[in-house]
């Protein structure tokens, strides 16, 4: 886990004073604080158009929140505010050996109330939070976005593109795993079963997946179906893949959700986390092969995934590719230095950043170990491009020659597919969770 709390890290006193010249008070929230806690809760289900939420529900949200540094944004008075933004420090893997990482400062429940919208304060909350990363010295941002018109003009680029799959069951024609997956084998898991491996298999897996960060308690609740209040907590059930050896390798949290006139249901996946590409294959196979199943749905799956090679019948599968992951440099140097490469390299990248935080030219060496050297530099740059597309290409998950293409990187064609040989990686980043 990260070093760093958070909530040690002071408000930003440009936003505090840029608010409060509007009559608003930006500050942490105390959630210890009853009455701070319920406006907070309140605030919160408001943005995202949830329903009030009742006692128990602000308890449990109080319990996750606590963890994490609340700013509320405050008329004169008021306990419930008209804007909301939390964070923490979370590692996040990067490209390299197992367990390679970069502390990334994770932003989530951005809000504004609808009666206070678009007269700034989404941007004295975004850039208080980059300011307040920065000034802590955490290299990297990231969040994940109810839509993608919102970040970029922060200078975020969407770096960890998913696939939303939808199986037609009866089209698919089965899945047919290979005989040498016979030792795998799945089973039911009871709710708090379920609990346990959906996070015992994320936090192992998380390690070898560039883009992807540890869960935590409340997330793997509620996708177990274990929080009060969630009315599709009792359709959800639960299966593990287990290994030759009796160990836990692949897990899936899913429910059925029943069709109108016909005995049959739709098999909606919660959460789906494999080791292994055998508890991946036999996850599928569960899933796909079910029977009285029309179709499959799950999100947030890597673009990589085999499932198209899996089933007899690839028409059968429509994935659509979506942003997900949205990354925002903080820290040039700290954070190509932190990923390895897949081939050497030797250019100079002008940065620019309507913040300034990124702002720079450096030349990024690889050599054949793959390792990254970084210096400031006054050489003419190869490649120009803005903190939005560098962290966009950082996982590999964005192609260079493409974001030439679209003209949001000015370099030679040459240096664009030497970036993208160097940046790619063997499997697709992937983020498997929201935040
Ligand atoms: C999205 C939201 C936080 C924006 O808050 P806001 O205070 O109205 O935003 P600001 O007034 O600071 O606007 C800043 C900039 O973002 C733009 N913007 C704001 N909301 C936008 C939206 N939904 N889509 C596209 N652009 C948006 C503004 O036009 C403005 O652009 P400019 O600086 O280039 O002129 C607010 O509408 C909200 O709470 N929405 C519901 C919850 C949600 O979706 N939160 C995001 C979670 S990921």
């Amino acid at each position: 886990m990260a070093d760093l709390d958070a909530r040690d890290v002071p408000v930003d006193p440009t936003s505090q004073e840029r608010l409060s010249a509007s009559r608003l008070e930006y500050r942490v929230v105390d959630l210890s604080d009853p009455a701070q806690l319920r406006g907070f809760a309140r605030a919160d289900a408001r943005g995202f158009l949830d329903k009030e939420p009742d006692d128990e529900t602000i308890r449990v949200m109080g319990e996750m929140m606590s963890g994490r540094r609340n700013i509320g944004v405050y008329a004169p008075g008021a306990d419930l505010p008209v804007a909301t933004v939390d964070s923490w420090v979370t590692p996040m893997t990067v490209p390299g050996d197992a367990g390679a990482h970069l502390d990334m400062w994770a932003i989530s429940i951005v809000t504004v109330a609808a009666t206070h919208r678009r007269r700034g304060i989404a941007r004295n909350l975004l850039e208080g939070e980059l300011r307040a990363a920065a000034s802590a010295g955490v290299p990297i941002a990231g969040l994940t976005a109810t839509e993608a018109t919102i970040y970029g003009r922060y200078g975020f680029g969407p770096a960890i593109p998913v696939s939303r799959v939808r199986v037609d069951a009866r089209r698919a024609g089965g899945v047919t795993l290979p005989a040498a997956d016979g030792a795998t084998t799945v089973e039911y898991l009871e709710p708090e079963a379920l609990l346990a491996a959906l996070g015992e298999v994320h936090e192992r897996a998380r390690l070898d997946r560039p883009g992807d960060i540890p869960g935590w308690p409340l997330r793997w609740r509620r996708m177990a179906g274990l929080v009060p209040g969630d009315e599709r907590s009792r359709a959800v059930r639960g299966v593990r893949a287990v290994d030759a050896d009796g160990g836990t390798r692949g897990v899936l949290a899913y429910t059925l959700d029943e069709l109108p006139d016909e005995f049959g249901a739709d098999f909606a996946i919660r959460h789906l986390d494999a080791e292994t590409p055998e508890a991946l294959r036999a996850l599928w196979a569960f899933a796909v092969n079910h029977d009285l199943i029309r179709t499959v749905h799950a999100d947030l799956r890597p673009i990589d995934d085999p499932l198209p090679w899996l089933v007899a019948n690839q028409r059968a599968v429509q994935t659509t590719v979506h942003d997900h992951g949205w990354l925002r440099i903080l820290d040039v140097p700290a954070v190509l230095g932190a990923r390895s490469y897949r081939a050497p390299l030797d250019l100079v990248l002008r940065v620019s950043d309507p913040l300034g935080l990124a702002e720079g030219s450096w030349r990024l060496r690889v050599g054949q170990d793959g390792k990254g050297v970084i210096d400031v530099t006054t050489d003419a740059p190869d490649v120009e491009l803005g903190v939005d597309a560098l962290s966009s290409l950082y996982l590999g998950g964005v192609s260079a020659p493409t974001l030439r293409a679209a003209g949001r990187i000015s370099a030679s064609a040459e240096t664009a597919a030497a970036i993208q040989n160097a940046f790619g990686t063997a499997a697709a980043p992937a983020l498997t969770i929201w935040y």
